[in-house]
């Protein structure tokens, strides 16, 4: 008994949802042209679903965070329609929504962007809060008012994160690892059904970003869909249901990760093949 009262408590499970495996996103025939010169993203197409771990891999200017930026709406797509799914049907074009239909999807699809975003002089706490922007008043944003139910979700995320000692220090006094796990905390404040995040251990000690990738499962494995930028081949070996292959602006594997064949990384990487980790 006791025994399985300190596993509870030293391997919390994040709280969420049953796993589902159905279709949440479908990405179709989706471009980027930053000047009619400069195209990043060609012809992109695939679908995301629950519960699965997806890698993104590929040369550094590869469009890797483009697509990401674009799926949550912070950078507008040139061409093509990504649409979302709401009980099991389509929902609506990402590309074509109004302000508030914009506020609502970026709550639907969190990211957690490679240099964290967390505001340096508030506390961890409030941090995570803040991740229920979205869905606060303006108000009670400026006044930091949050419901307790919010509060308790935060702290219930920061003890799954192993971070909770340092819920009222100053987000500009952690450690990369730690900042990073308050960033995963308050990006799945608002209950997404999309994770995305952009390069996520890059920076990060093996112990720490085996904690952010165990973090990571965790969350695909209860029915998130979560989608991952990355930069070595062993850790999509490890941990990635999926793994989506970009060279020059278009998917050329998208499969398994045991699909990646040194011929395939050859094609990936190019010269930058003995830069990352395989
Ligand atoms: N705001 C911007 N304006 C113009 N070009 C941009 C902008 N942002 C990115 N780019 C260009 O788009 C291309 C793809 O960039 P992106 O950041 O998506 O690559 P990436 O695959 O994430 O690379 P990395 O592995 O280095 O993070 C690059 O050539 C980059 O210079
Ligand atoms: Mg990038």
């Amino acid at each position: 008994m006791a025994q399985a009262l300190l596993k509870t408590v030293t391997e919390p499970v994040y709280p969420l949802r049953p796993a589902a495996k159905h279709k949440v996103l479908s990405v179709r025939g989706l471009g980027k042209a930053w000047t009619p010169q400069q195209r990043v993203l060609d012809e992109i197409n695939f679908d995301l679903h629950a519960g699965e771990l997806v890698a993104v891999i590929g040369r550094s200017g590869a469009g890797k965070s483009t697509l990401l930026h674009m799926l949550n709406g912070t950078i507008a797509a040139s061409e093509g329609a990504i649409v979302n799914y709401r009980d099991g049907s389509e929902h609506q074009d990402v590309t074509r929504l109004s302000r508030g239909e914009m506020r609502q999807w970026r709550s639907e699809c969190g990211m957690i962007f490679q240099d964290f975003c967390l505001v340096p002089r508030l506390d961890v706490l409030t941090n995570v809060l803040l991740g229920r922007l979205s869905q606060t008043s303006t108000l009670k944003s400026f006044f930091k008012i949050f419901a307790d139910s919010d509060r308790a979700r935060a702290i219930e995320l920061l003890q799954w994160m192993n971070i909770l000692p340092q819920a009222l220090q100053r987000a500009e006094n952690l450690s990369g690892g730690q900042m990073q796990r308050v960033a995963i905390c308050r990006a799945l404040m608002q209950q997404p059904n999309i994770l995305l995040a952009d390069e996520p251990v890059a920076s990060l000690d093996p112990k720490n970003t085996r904690r952010i990738m165990a973090a990571l499962q965790q969350v695909s494995e209860q029915g998130i869909s979560v989608m991952v930028n990355l930069h070595s081949i062993e850790l999509v070996h490890n941990w990635c249901t999926r793994v989506i292959g970009i060279q020059q602006g278009r998917i050329i594997y998208d499969g398994a990760p045991s699909g990646l064949t040194e011929a395939l990384l050859q094609r990936l990487y190019g010269d930058e093949i003995n830069q990352i980790d395989h």
